[in-house]
């Protein structure tokens, strides 16, 4: 065996110029290593630019030549798992398709492992961007960010998915500006569950996994993703990631302060609603939280306008220029008559012999029986009934008509109390 092969034999990820699915794909260099996957940078068949994550958990793997198999023979069958929660995992990402979550080309196996292709994003990773020019992104595209974001994760969450590994590492930054999701932490939880030997391994990132990771089988849902969501936006607003869930658990079942201190009220750049949103994100208990995007989505999207008027003037607008018109006039004639009354009374005073007067004008009883004598308040009368069966068409007419009455002074106020079926005190 020469030089060469041996160090091919015992370096791990595979090298530039390596053909991957008969040629399909050809590596062009070295991205990341993880804990169970290597990242690497590749061209397709058309010498597009793509991602390639190669299934290699390395506590469990090696690769020798090109071949990844088990490290030992009782090592296989877990192996063998990872690779098809691997293979399951990259499908179902497969299907969810969102602007705002990186796009998957293709699964294939190949090598004894299986390999996932991914859109290929040109930009940077939130983390970078915040470590070499922490003021580079200001409130109105945190703002917009963050609602992409909100979007793209209940896509996750509608297709049944968990990210499970929101970070600022894991949100690239594409050449427009958009947020893009990467990098679905849900896939290494299930191995780790599935396999002893990857059981040892971190799946949980300190400040941005809620809680609820760092318990053997707690429970978890779409809650678990706004709580790294909201400790994502918290380190792009302070420049820090937050304490870590389980050191606040701690404090709070010790009966002491909260390390978090809440956004609210310590920022200027954003409104109070948007600061409380992922102050509530990170809440310790997951019924503290939004439960879906949606509901962080709508407590911070704006209250909506109220609608303006119609343009036209509709039936009930109508109706209720005319009772405002009926009331003012009737109050008018009102203050008249009262006038008219007093100057009487004062008159009267003056004279010796009083005239009796026929018509008390504020005085008023009821009296359902009252039979009307003269032409225009059997209309009016009519009108009433006519408004008790056929609606407003006929109440408004009967407005009209008595609009049309106040106008002649003297009949006006009564024909107002005789539609209210009043009649004088006798
Ligand atoms: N689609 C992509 N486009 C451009 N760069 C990418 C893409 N996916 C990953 N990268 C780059 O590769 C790095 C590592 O990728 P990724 O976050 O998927 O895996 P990881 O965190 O290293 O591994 P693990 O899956 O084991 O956690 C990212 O920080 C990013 O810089
Ligand atoms: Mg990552």
């Amino acid at each position: 065996m020469s030089t060469a092969d041996a160090i091919e034999e015992f370096t791990d990820e595979l090298k530039p110029g390596t053909k991957l699915l008969r040629g399909q794909y050809t590596i062009v260099g070295f991205l990341n290593a993880g804990g169970f996957g290597q990242t690497y940078l590749a061209k397709d068949s058309l010498d597009r630019t793509v991602v390639i994550k190669e299934c290699f958990p390395g506590t469990l793997c090696s690769r020798s030549h090109l071949l990844v198999q088990a490290r030992s023979r009782s090592h296989q069958e877990e192996f063998q798992l990872i690779v098809r929660l691997f293979m399951k995992e990259a499908r179902r990402l497969a299907s969810v398709q969102h602007p705002n979550i990186v796009g998957v080309h293709q699964v294939f196996e190949d090598n004894g492992t299986a390999y996932m292709v991914l859109d290929f994003i040109e930009g940077e990773d939130l983390l970078r961007i915040l470590e070499n020019d922490p003021q580079a992104l200001g409130p109105q595209q945190i703002r917009e960010m963050l609602r992409k974001l909100l979007h793209a994760i209940g896509c996750v969450h509608e297709n049944s998915l968990l990210h499970r590994d929101i970070s600022p590492d894991n949100i690239l930054l594409d050449k427009s500006g958009n947020p893009i999701l990467i990098d679905f932490g849900a896939a290494r939880e299930s191995a780790t569950r599935a396999s002893r030997v990857l059981s040892a391994l971190q799946v949980v990132k300190d400040g941005y996994s809620p809680q609820e990771f760092y318990l053997a089988g707690g429970n978890q849902g779409p809650y678990s993703d706004m709580y790294s969501l909201g400790a994502t936006f918290y380190h792009l607003l302070i420049g820090d990631a937050p304490p870590h869930s389980q050191s606040r658990l701690a404090a709070l079942a010790s009966k002491q302060a909260d390390p978090y201190q809440p956004l609210l009220g310590r920022l200027s750049g954003y409104d109070d609603r948007f600061l409380a949103a992922i102050d509530k994100a990170m809440s310790v208990f997951p019924q503290d939280r939004h439960q879906s995007a949606q509901e962080w989505l709508e407590s911070i999207e704006e209250a909506p306008r109220p609608e303006p008027p119609p343009a036209t003037t509709s039936r009930e607008t109508e109706i209720e220029i005319s009772i405002s018109k009926f009331v003012e006039e009737t109050n008018k004639a009102i203050l008249e008559e009262i006038q008219k009354a007093a100057l009487t009374e004062q008159e009267s005073k003056d004279e010796p012999e009083p005239t009796p007067r026929k018509e008390p004008y504020f005085e008023w009883q009821l009296e359902e029986d009252w039979l009307e004598e003269d032409e225009a308040e059997e209309q009016a009368d009519q009108a009433l009934s006519e408004n008790e069966t056929a609606g407003n068409e006929a109440y408004n007419d009967r407005l009209l008509s008595i609009d049309a009455a106040s106008e002649m002074k003297g009949g006006f106020f009564t024909a107002i109390a005789r539609i209210l079926r009043l009649r004088p005190r006798s």
